[in-house]
């Protein structure tokens, strides 16, 4: 490669997504079924659509002020009124960003001083230890285990953090592993997230697809609520991972300083997509309703025929990713999915593209149709049989 030397040596040391890596090798072949991705296969609801299209027609295709349309920003913290019961100001305390990818961007780049140290859970979603290290901070992982249901303990937590720690970065329901945190789960670490002043970086894009009881965020808790950074956004609750519209909820001198980066960088999100999220926070509710419906089935299907076939897979409480357990058949992650991609045309995600604790997982995304996952899954037990 040229420029090695010249190039910034943090960009240069960055491991390219091992999810994209495996996908590109897919792509290059004929009949591959692949349930590696994230994304909702629902066609963004019509209503939403007509408020991006009705935008465009009127003309309203101008940069918005940086923040983001205050009409959008109102919505929003109705929404997180109206579903967690968390208060914010829609003038303070938000910023509309370009999905939740810039809101964690920003957000680490405007808390992080060079050799700050942040706590990441994992198996974590795979855009975190990167963007860490792109702000200039060291990743510190701690692992999340299948028998503490992929919860953060307050064991797991205090194991990590030392004079260094300046932030953690939670994410419930977790990508990949479908794990949540209930109220009580985070009273236990409360107490330490406040003892040490942590930044608290919680990513709640899967908030709305959180099937037994309701999604609690950490923003809840009062005591620590000036150093709760929320990440969110329209990706995944309204199907609209093209529209590229996301937010962070945040104290106002968070917002005030996570500003002046959004505003050199990005200016504002795209204008037609945040008329189209104006539609989705105020009319979308009975939208989510439908797809958490569809994808709670789906979760129950692939879950109860994993176990059935011999993967032993934990029941994940949100998201919409399951992640069987593949050491019964003495296979590396890696190893696995490349076989089952040479050998049946089945295109996984290896579970150590998440952090070494996803090793002897894949990560199987039920955002596909029943009936690609019903293909899908007899070429796994096909495998699996052989
Ligand atoms: C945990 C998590 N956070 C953030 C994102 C980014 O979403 P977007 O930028 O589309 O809002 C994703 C996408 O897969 C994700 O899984």
């Amino acid at each position: 490669m040229m420029f090695e030397e010249e190039i910034n040596q943090v960009v240069r040391y960055i491991k390219p997504s091992g999810i994209r890596k495996f996908f590109d090798i897919a792509k290059t072949r004929k009949n591959v079924i692949s349930l590696g991705v994230g994304e909702p296969d629902f066609i963004t609801p019509w209503h939403i659509r007509e408020a991006a299209i009705y935008a465009i027609e009127k003309g309203r295709t101008f940069y918005t002020g940086n923040k983001g349309l205050l009409e959008l920003r109102i919505g929003i913290c109705n929404y997180y009124k109206r579903r967690f019961n968390i208060s914010y100001d829609p003038e303070a305390n938000v910023i509309v960003t370009v999905g939740g990818s810039e809101a964690i961007d920003i957000i680490l780049r405007t808390v992080l001083k060079p050799g700050d140290e942040v706590i990441l859970p994992t198996p974590a979603y795979v855009a975190y230890a990167a963007i860490i290290e792109m702000a200039g901070g060291k990743v510190v992982e701690t692992e999340l285990t299948e028998e503490n249901e992929f919860k953060l303990t307050p064991e797991a937590l205090s194991k990590v953090i030392t004079d260094k720690t300046k932030a953690i970065i939670l994410n419930f329901p977790g990508n990949p592993t479908g794990g949540i945190m209930t109220r009580e789960d985070y009273a236990k670490i409360v107490p330490i997230l406040k003892e040490h002043d942590l930044f608290v970086i919680t990513d709640e894009i899967y908030a709305e697809l959180t099937y037994e009881g309701k999604h609690v965020s950490i923003a809840e808790f009062d005591e620590i609520k000036d150093r709760v950074v929320v990440i969110n956004g329209f990706s995944k609750a309204y199907s609209m991972t093209g529209y590229r519209v996301g937010y962070i909820l945040a104290h106002k001198d968070i917002v005030s300083m996570a500003l002046k980066i959004h505003q050199y960088t990005i200016m504002c999100a795209t204008t037609p997509s945040q008329y189209a999220a104006i539609e989705a926070v105020n009319n979308g509710d009975n939208d989510i309703e439908v797809m958490f419906t569809s994808f709670k089935q789906r979760r129950n299907y692939i879950v109860k025929e994993l176990n059935r076939i011999g993967l032993k897979t934990h029941m994940p409480m949100g998201a919409f990713y399951v992640f069987p357990s593949i050491k019964i058949t003495g296979l590396k992650s890696e190893e696995f999915c490349e076989k089952l991609l040479n050998e049946e045309n089945l295109a996984l995600v290896p579970g150590n593209a998440f952090g070494e604790a996803g090793e002897g997982y894949v990560r199987i995304s039920y955002a596909y149709s029943l009936d690609e996952i019903k293909q899908a899954l007899a070429k796994l037990e096909n495998f699996i049989n052989k």
